[in-house]
């Protein structure tokens, strides 16, 4: 075992019971931990029935939206007369966000027994796999795990003994942000530029190739063998909290933090004890200011707001932001909070495919607005022409990066609007003089 940290007494683990664990890797290891019996188990059954089950889970989508899985694939027809595919997003580039990458580096069969499944489910002969192009180790144990499960009969033509046809081809990305957005990710494959494309129609009518085409992210998964083996009604029944967010999630935790790493817990723990308990709190001296829960793109939350929050979909809307990736970035009250901001519009308008012009120029003005006031030049109408740049990229444009980069902005200019202020009327960076008397 060699994983970063051993599982925290109070983590739940499903689908990081392996992280650390090399042997569980090749498909003899993966076989002896229970792999593959789920997808035997499914291919016994109706396609529907997959569904079904899927659906009274309760599971919720992982990449960042929470849409009911089972929900997502009856939207699909099996046996409609055309070709349908499954594409596993694997693109993982939400800052703060790294499980995606631990599932395919430890238990990269439990992918190719999801995607597998679900292809099955959904009446997709073929399934690609899109890796973000930086991941180089994942991708080679993908690849690994895919060549083995062809290489024994369970993918291929004759998938599990002529039950299906399943094909798994794995696509490199070449790590642009963008390309994690489905309909991007559909045209990147095509070998087409990535650029969001304009919905309707939607993926599960018109996708891929123009065929009716399912998105799932590696997260969602990898949940599904577990569902299958062990049931719908286990599955609904891991809850803390709200009882349409069941299962287990994984949360990458990263920034000012004593513990980062991934943690896998029941939806719904409270979230204060999270940060202390599982992940240690704040480095020493130090406290929490704010945390970004759900990577870049959601709502900042002050510490009165995580104190309340329950980490479910539900839970994290209450508390003032959104679940997303999963993503929790830690800032500890020696960060400037306008610099913090200034640095996530500036990732925003880099990655902006630039189509709709409220995002191309909305995240370029707003990076140099936020940077001019943590440099000290800003004047008092500057927040205000903030929140009048954000309400135009906000529900407005072919995807929703644009609305990414304002919410960031809003959530700290409404939350942290003294430290924006500070800066205004003292034209200089109190943080910055703070750190040069130190
Ligand atoms: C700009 C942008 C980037 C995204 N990046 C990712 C990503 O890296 N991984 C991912 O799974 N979903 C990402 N999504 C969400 C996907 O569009 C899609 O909703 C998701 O893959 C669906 O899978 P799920 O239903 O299993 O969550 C992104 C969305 C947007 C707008």
């Amino acid at each position: 075992m060699g994983y970063p940290h051993p599982p925290h007494p109070r983590e739940t683990v499903l689908l990081s019971q392996y992280f650390g664990d090399p042997e569980a890797r090749s498909l003899a290891g993966w076989r002896q931990r229970g792999g593959y019996r789920a997808l035997e188990q499914a291919l016994a059954m109706e396609p529907t029935a997959v569904t079904t089950i899927v659906k009274d889970s309760g599971l919720r989508g992982r990449g960042g939206a929470g849409f009911p899985t089972g929900t997502k694939w009856s939207f699909m027809k099996p046996g409609d007369g055309k070709a349908h595919y499954l594409c596993c997003n694997a693109d993982e580039s939400e800052p703060g966000t790294f499980k995606d990458r631990e599932i395919m580096r430890w238990t990269p069969h439990a992918l190719v027994e999801g995607c597998a499944i679900a292809a099955y489910a959904i009446g997709a002969e073929t399934v690609y796999i899109y890796i973000r192009g930086e991941f180089t180790e994942p991708l080679q144990r993908m690849t690994e795990a895919v060549r083995e499960a062809y290489a024994a009969g369970l993918l291929g033509p004759g998938a599990m003994g002529g039950k299906a046809r399943i094909d798994v081809r794995i696509h490199k990305g070449a790590g642009a942000y963008i390309c994690g957005e489905e309909t991007a990710l559909m045209n990147s494959i095509e070998g087409r530029r990535g650029n969001p494309r304009i919905k309707p129609p939607f993926p599960a009518t018109a996708g891929l190739f123009g065929m009716p085409t399912t998105i799932n992210n590696v997260e969602t998964l990898a949940a599904v063998p577990h569902i299958i083996t062990q049931g719908a009604a286990w599955y609904k029944a891991m809850c803390l909290s709200s009882p349409k967010s069941p299962g287990t999630k994984l949360f990458s935790v990263c920034g000012n933090v004593r513990r980062p790493g991934n943690y896998e817990v029941v939806l719904g723990f409270p979230f204060e004890e999270f940060l202390y308990d599982l992940c240690g709190g704040p480095p020493a001296g130090r406290k929490f200011k704010a945390i970004i829960p759900g990577g870049a793109s959601v709502p900042i939350q002050t510490m009165d707001e995580v104190r309340a929050t329950k980490m479910d979909y539900e839970g994290f809307v209450a508390g003032g932001s959104m679940l997303g990736s999963g993503g929790v970035i830690c800032i500890d009250d020696a960060q400037c909070m306008v610099k913090q901001i200034g640095r996530l519009a500036r990732f925003f308008a880099h990655e902006s495919c630039a189509q709709c012009t409220q995002c191309r120029e909305g995240t370029s003005w707003t990076t140099k607005i936020v940077e001019r006031i943590e440099a000290g030049q800003g004047t008092p109408d500057d927040l205000d022409t903030l929140l009048e740049i954000a309400d135009n990229m906000t529900g407005k444009t072919i995807c929703v990066l644009s609305d990414s980069c304002a919410v960031p902005v809003v959530s700290g200019i409404q939350k942290f609007r003294d430290e924006f202020d500070a800066h205004i009327q003292g034209h200089r960076c109190p943080f910055r003089v703070a750190a040069a008397a130190a």
